[in-house]
């Protein structure tokens, strides 16, 4: 239930800008984004994938065209189970598999570079679910969330064991001899654009998703299979998991050695955030601010209430330590990175065991620091404290009460302290971040 109404979110929102979305996560990763990963087009490839309808008619819409390409997904995943009991492969072996659980607007992309850029260690992949949650939103305009959980969870483990038979079953046009052209953001993974996995560049191939830092041809799954097998460590970045939880048969899977890292940021910043980088879909909020009341009932208001719960229930799990996830959870706020990278940084990674790598230092200096190139924009860590509490100036006082009512436990949980009156909310000498340790 609770994920009916995120998925239907995440539609509404997501399928037209998701891409877009990824490109505008924060003020830190701004930059990052600038640097590593350029604009995506945000229109999909001109033809009939009925995805693309989907996209232009809008999640209620059924159409013939619809309908026949969800009997082709259903097609597809008749072999689902069959494919995911198949991997035998030997137990972890001393590797490790990070999975970084975050929502929209957190700066997971930033925080998913500290892996990447780990160097040739580690194999990582920028949301691989994306394919995922657009085939299986076909279904019922987003709201099974029997379907995309499990789903999510058998994709996830299958990549963690370096196999992608299943995820190549949702990625549209479907792979051929497991060669792609549209993997989603293959760029935003080094592992994908590097030797051997980045074959020579094949002219006319029209390329959705494209390595930028070199020409390579189009996507050979088996090789990208093959590297990942070759790495230490496996990290993926997701924004799509709703519950922990569902993602118990990982923790307890004896191939894998999983570590969680929940990424969480205030819900007022995260709504303030929002309503800059997607102004059209907030046109109820804004209209809140200026005039009447806000109606709780609402569904928009209901979906920021969801959404909060989720993250609140997620990490209640994780925090409870059970004995599933005992050393495998690490909630982290977004705050505290944009303020302290360096250290979450090796707080991180002390906690997946994988030693802290120069490369990684050196990435985060240059990315967190005031470079002349980046316009003289600021960002060093004391900036970016800064920057972290820049949207108690962009949310009406209204809003922000809002979210601190539906948001309530969540917000308590970890550690965001309530505007009480309109001056609170503005004055800078009173931080409404508590300093918390989660670990
Ligand atoms: C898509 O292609 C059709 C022809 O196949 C063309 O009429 C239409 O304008 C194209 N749409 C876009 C957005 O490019
Ligand atoms: C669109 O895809 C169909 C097959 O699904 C193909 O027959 C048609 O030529 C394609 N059109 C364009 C403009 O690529
Ligand atoms: C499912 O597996 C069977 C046999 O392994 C195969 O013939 C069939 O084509 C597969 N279906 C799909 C949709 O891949
Ligand atoms: C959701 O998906 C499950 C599993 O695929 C299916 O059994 C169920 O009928 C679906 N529910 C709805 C409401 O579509
Ligand atoms: C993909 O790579 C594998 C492993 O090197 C190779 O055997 C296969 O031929 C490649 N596929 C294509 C279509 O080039
Ligand atoms: C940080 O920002 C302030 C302005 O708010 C500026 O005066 C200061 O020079 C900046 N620090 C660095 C190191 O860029």
């Amino acid at each position: 239930m609770r994920i009916k109404y995120t998925i239907s979110l995440v539609f509404i929102v997501a399928l037209v800008i998701i891409e877009k979305e990824n490109n505008i996560i924060s003020k830190v990763s701004d930059k990052l984004t600038l640097k590593q990963t350029p604009q995506t087009p945000l229109q999909p490839k001109n033809n009939s994938s009925s995805t693309q309808l989907q996209r232009q008619n809008g999640p209620s819409s059924s159409s013939e065209k619809s309908d026949s390409a969800f009997r082709h997904m259903k097609r597809r995943l008749e072999n689902f189970t069959e494919i995911s009991k198949e991997n035998k492969s030997p137990l972890a072996g001393g590797k490790k598999h990070i999975l970084l659980l975050a929502t929209t607007r957190t700066g997971s992309s930033f925080v998913g570079e500290f892996f990447n850029q780990q160097g040739s260690n580690m194999f990582y992949l920028f949301e691989p679910l994306w394919h995922v949650e657009r085939m299986l939103t076909l279904e019922t305009g987003g709201t099974n969330a029997t379907a995309s959980g499990p789903a999510y969870r058998d994709v996830l483990r299958q990549l963690f064991l370096c196999d992608f038979s299943l995820l190549e079953s949702f990625i549209e046009p479907l792979p051929r001899d497991h060669v792609t052209a549209a993997l989603f953001r293959r760029e935003s993974s080094q592992a994908l654009c590097e030797e051997p996995v980045c074959t020579p560049f094949v002219k006319k191939v029209f390329e959705r998703y494209h390595c930028r830092t070199r020409r390579c041809g189009p996507l050979n799954l088996t090789l990208a299979s093959q590297s990942c097998q070759q790495k230490e460590h496996r990290a993926i970045k997701t924004v799509r998991v709703r519950q922990l939880e569902t993602l118990r048969p990982l923790a307890e899977d004896p191939r894998l050695d999983v570590r969680f890292i929940q990424l969480v940021r205030d819900p007022r910043a995260v709504l303030a955030s929002r309503m800059v980088a997607f102004s059209s879909k907030y046109q109820n909020w804004k209209r809140w601010a200026n005039d009447g009341d806000v109606p709780e009932d609402d569904d928009e208001v209901r979906k920021l209430k969801g959404n909060c719960d989720n993250i609140r229930m997620s990490a209640e799990v994780g925090l409870k330590q059970p004995a599933w996830l005992q050393g495998r959870y690490m909630l982290v706020r977004y705050e505290d990175i944009a303020r302290y990278p360096m250290r979450k940084a090796a707080e991180m990674y002390q906690f997946t065991g994988i030693p802290f790598s120069p490369k990684v230092k050196e990435w985060i200096l240059k990315n967190t620091q005031a470079s002349k190139e980046a316009s003289g924009v600021y960002s060093t860590q004391k900036n970016s404290s800064e920057q972290v509490e820049k949207w108690r100036f962009t949310i009406p006082f209204k809003l922000a009460q809002v979210v601190q009512r539906v948001c309530g436990p969540t917000m308590s949980l970890f550690g965001y302290r309530f505007a009480e009156t309109r001056e609170m909310l503005t004055d800078k000498s009173i931080s409404l971040i508590e300093e918390r340790s989660f670990l």
